[in-house]
């Protein structure tokens, strides 16, 4: 199998390709930036491209008999979308998996929600063999909180008192190379969910665990958060992720426990916890 992987260079797309070497794969990294060719593990080569442009997307997918799509949140988020399944329908390829978001339709006007659901459509109608995945909020981002977790002791990401049950990238990744690599997954939507739902506070405690030390969770006050986040974000990022935390202060981003099996029985493993990832991360921080 030789396989493009997009958005290799990323957190999610890293693990992904981790993990279809560790399957015998033949594995391609897209990135706009050549020099980054370097850094990939041995045996993955780069194709040189951007997914916002024609001359890429009529290039990159000729010739691989699969495609791992991601399209990461932008204004032209879903142009690139469109474009890479627009340019797929072309091709030959025998298997597409596209990265969305869970409950994309529980909050169709958040722009990379909404955006999603577009793409997921063109992805199911194109004609090409595909599986969704659907993930809910990473536990790797709160790499991103080093700094206000052990300098600050807060917990700052405003995800609310209802809960999310977030996800494990390396799950994700498994997922991912499980629908790329094996038959009986077209045409199937995954959601992508950790075993517990988590509320900012519980998040906090679980970092106050793993760290020994009082962590607070930074609270729900979501005009603060913005104004914080406009210092260092641009403006429609943090316009679409303050209506994202809107939305998950009232409702969170829960997972049935049919999903949750459903993604047992798919890795073969129950989901990985918050609470293993935050102590294995603390652990590296020290
Ligand atoms: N974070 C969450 O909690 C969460 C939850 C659910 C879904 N998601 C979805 O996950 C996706 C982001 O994944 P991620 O966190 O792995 O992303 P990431 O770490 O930010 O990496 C983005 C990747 O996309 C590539 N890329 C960006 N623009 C590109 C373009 N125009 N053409 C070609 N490649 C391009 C980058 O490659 P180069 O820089 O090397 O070119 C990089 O490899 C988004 O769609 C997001 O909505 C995130």
């Amino acid at each position: 199998m030789n396989i493009l992987v997009t958005g290799g260079t990323g957190t999610v797309g890293s693990q992904v390709v981790r993990e279809l070497l560790a399957r015998g794969a033949q594995v391609q990294v897209l990135t706009r930036d050549a020099a980054k060719a370097s850094k990939l593990p041995a045996g993955v080569k780069a194709i040189t491209g951007d997914l916002s442009k024609v001359e890429t997307v009529t290039r990159v997918f000729t010739g691989v008999d699969g495609v791992f799509l991601i399209n990461t949140v932008s204004p032209t988020e879903v142009y690139e979308g469109l474009l890479s399944v627009c340019a797929l329908r072309n091709e030959s390829v025998k298997r597409l998996v596209y990265l969305s978001v869970h409950h994309a339709d529980g909050a169709p006007w958040l722009p990379h929600f909404g955006g999603k659901l577009g793409v997921e459509e063109a992805v199911r109608k194109s004609g090409v063999p595909s599986t969704i995945l659907r993930p809910n909020n990473f536990h790797q981002n709160d790499y991103w909180f080093k700094d206000a977790l052990l300098q600050y002791g807060v917990y700052p990401q405003p995800i609310g008192d209802v809960g999310l049950h977030r996800v494990d990238v390396r799950d994700i990744a498994e997922a991912a190379a499980i629908a790329l690599t094996t038959s009986g997954h077209e045409g199937q939507t995954y959601d992508l969910v950790g075993p517990e739902a988590h509320t900012g506070q519980s998040t906090a405690e679980v970092w106050s665990r793993a760290l020994g030390r009082e962590i607070k969770y930074g609270g729900n006050d979501l005009e603060a958060w913005e104004k914080q986040s406009l210092q260092y974000m641009p403006d429609w990022l943090v316009y679409d992720f303050k209506h994202m935390y809107a939305y998950f202060q009232a409702k969170g981003l829960k997972a049935s426990p049919e999903a949750i099996d459903r993604q047992t029985k798919l890795l073969g493993h129950a989901p990985r916890s918050f609470g293993a990832f935050a102590m294995e991360t603390a652990a590296a921080w020290k």
